[in-house]
């Protein structure tokens, strides 16, 4: 597929998707969800890949939400059918089994700030703005923000953040625990690319599995999510990582893993 509305780079098994519509603070339309979508079928089916990043491009916005021009086109059947396809496309990019890191370099807003949530941890530059504030527009947030905000922040935060639409920047962000580290922008990208390269250089099938269990265990009681984590763990110690990594703890060298799914 050619990609217009993201930028699709992979170096050094660290793949980045750029969202690519500056003119409109990158908000995402139909056909940049289309993309995104195929992207993230092209990064799973690749063993090389072994973190995404996501950022927006310019210096102003991440994504400054869905693109607000096509919603006086929709009923209720297409406003429904737009919703399902945010939904099915943030669960796949939730569940990618690499660690996701979501580069917050500007306005993430609306269904700029469900994306970011949807990965699995943000990091912002000091001008990022976070929000949900579709109820400015008599909406609400459609593509997961009424659930996976309260799950992040808690169920007052998120409350008071979609009941007011207000934006919140990237240091209160911070202290709410939305955000996990607040750089200058100039920074943003390459304190990322570092934290990437520690999580590229550990074990696939341990990273797979932990993402897996954390995010299996969040929905259910601690026995069940227990019980996902002891089979989780008993997996990665039939992996050849497993091996890899004991073997070098023991022989007092540093470990190099490249086992792979297959092993
Ligand atoms: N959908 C479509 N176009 C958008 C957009 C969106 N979500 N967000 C910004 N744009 C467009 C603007 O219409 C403008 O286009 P124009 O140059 O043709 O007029 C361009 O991006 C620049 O935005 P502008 O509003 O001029 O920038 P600003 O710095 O004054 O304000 C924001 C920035 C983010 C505060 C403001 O653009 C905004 O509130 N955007 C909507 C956010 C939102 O409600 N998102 C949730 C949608 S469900």
């Amino acid at each position: 597929m050619k990609y217009e509305n993201i930028l699709f780079n992979v170096e050094e098994g660290i793949a980045t998707i750029t969202f690519n519509r500056p003119e409109v603070l990158n908000a995402l339309n139909e056909a940049t969800l289309k993309e995104l979508s195929h992207a993230l079928d092209e990064i799973a089916s690749n063993e090389d890949i072994r973190v995404l990043i996501l950022t927006g491009a310019g210096e102003k916005s991440f994504v400054a939400g869905a693109d607000i021009t096509i919603f006086p086109t929709f009923n209720a059947l297409s406003a429904k059918l737009f919703a399902q396809t945010g939904h099915s496309l943030l669960n796949k990019l939730q569940e990618l089994p690499i660690p996701v890191i979501a580069a917050v370099n500007g306005y993430a807003l609306g269904g700029g700030c469900e994306v970011a949530i949807a990965c699995d941890f943000i990091y912002a530059s000091e001008n990022a703005m976070f929000g949900l504030p579709e109820i400015n527009l008599g909406i609400i947030p459609g593509f997961g923000g009424t659930q996976r905000l309260p799950r992040w922040v808690g169920i007052n935060m998120a409350k008071e953040m979609i009941f007011t639409g207000k934006m919140i920047p990237a240091a209160e962000a911070r202290t709410i625990g939305l955000v996990n580290s607040v750089w200058p922008q100039e920074a943003l990208m390459s304190e990322v690319i570092k934290v990437a390269k520690t999580m590229a250089s550990k074990g696939k099938v341990s990273l797979r599995a932990a993402k897996q269990a954390i995010n299996n265990g969040m929905d259910v009681n601690l026995g069940t999510g227990c019980s996902i984590e002891t089979d989780a763990f008993a997996l990665c110690l039939a992996s050849q990582d497993a091996k890899e990594g004991t073997s070098a703890f023991l022989e007092k060298r540093a470990a190099d893993f490249r086992g792979g799914l297959k092993d």
